[in-house]
This record gives structure tokens, C-alpha cells and sequence, in this order.
């Protein structure tokens, strides 16, 4: 596993997930440890994106249940159907969110997010958990987001 994270200073999205990407992969591989893993993912995502907030909720019975994250500490539990992350869940499906106030029914767990995507992880055909990441700024997400943060979720179906 390597130790350091090299992080582009690239002003270009795609060329730091095109250097961040093998790295995650890296990071993951040969440990088997679940929650080691999801950690070094959020870690590494904040670090090269300098995303607000970045974190996993998991699947535990009918809700989501707060996961590794970086950023300001955040809502423990959301239900199934419920907010972004419950959505994404019910719908399997990557949700974005350009601003958060026209989500109906958007769970503010800080009022500094304005604008968010959430993506799945299947395990066995069902989401296992969901990744969220939040910006502080409106519209920051598009679809150079989705494509890479996606192929982080299959790196991440991987070892869960
Ligand atoms: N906004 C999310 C809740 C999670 S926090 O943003 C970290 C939602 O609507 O599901």
C-alpha cells in the first residue's frame, strides 16, 4: 500500500481523478478490512478533491447509518426513500443535485451544503451503502464527477 498520496494541483477535475484514481485502487488492495478501506477512500477523495464533505452512509436493516467520512459531523441515520442518500438508495441509481434547497425533501445536515451527489454501491444486486459528497458551493458537481466517482463505487463494490 502506498503511504503518500501524490495530489495534482492541476486546476483540471479530471486530470486529479485521472492521478487519484489508481491510487485509490491501490490503497485497497490486499486489505480486506471494510472499514479500513471505506476510510482511505473518503481520506483520499478529500484530500485530492477538497470536497466540504465526503462520507459513506451504510445500509443496516431499513436505514442508513452514518459510515467513515471527512468533514463536519453529520445526520447518523437516514431512512429508506429519504433526502438525497435515501433516494439514491431506493432508486439504485447515482443522484446530483445541483442546488440542494430545490430537493424535495433534502436532509440539511449542515446548512453550509448547497449542492450534492450521492452514488451506490450494489452488493448481490442490492445497495450496500451510498456515497455522499456535498459542496459548499452551488452546482459544483457535474458530469466529470459522476463518471469518476462511479468508478470509484466499483472499486468499492469490490471489497465490501
Ligand atoms: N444531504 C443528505 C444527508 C447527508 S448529509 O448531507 C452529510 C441527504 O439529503 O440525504
Amino acid at each position: 500500500m502506498a503511504e503518500n498520496l501524490i495530489v495534482s494541483i492541476s486546476s483540471d477535475k479530471k486530470e486529479r481523478y485521472e492521478i487519484l484514481l489508481p491510487q485509490i485502487e491501490s490503497l485497497v488492495t490486499g486489505e480486506e478490512d471494510v472499514v479500513a478501506n471505506m476510510s482511505n477512500v473518503v481520506a483520499a477523495l478529500r484530500q485530492t478533491m477538497s470536497f466540504f464533505w465526503v462520507g459513506f452512509y451504510i445500509v443496516k436493516k431499513d436505514q442508513l447509518v452514518l459510515g467513515p467520512f471527512q468533514g463536519p459531523i453529520a445526520c447518523t441515520r437516514i431512512n429508506f426513500g429519504k433526502g438525497v442518500c435515501g433516494t439514491s438508495w431506493k432508486e439504485k441509481r447515482t443522484i446530483l443535485v445541483p442546488d440542494v434547497e430545490l430537493f424535495p425533501g433534502h436532509i440539511a445536515c449542515s446548512s453550509d451544503s448547497k449542492s450534492e451527489i450521492v452514488l451506490p454501491a450494489l452488493k448481490n444486486g442490492e445497495v450496500a451503502l451510498v456515497l455522499d459528497v456535498d459542496s459548499d458551493k452551488l452546482n459544483d458537481f457535474d458530469e466529470i464527477d459522476s463518471l469518476y466517482l462511479e468508478k470509484v463505487m466499483r472499486m468499492v463494490e469490490k471489497f465490501i
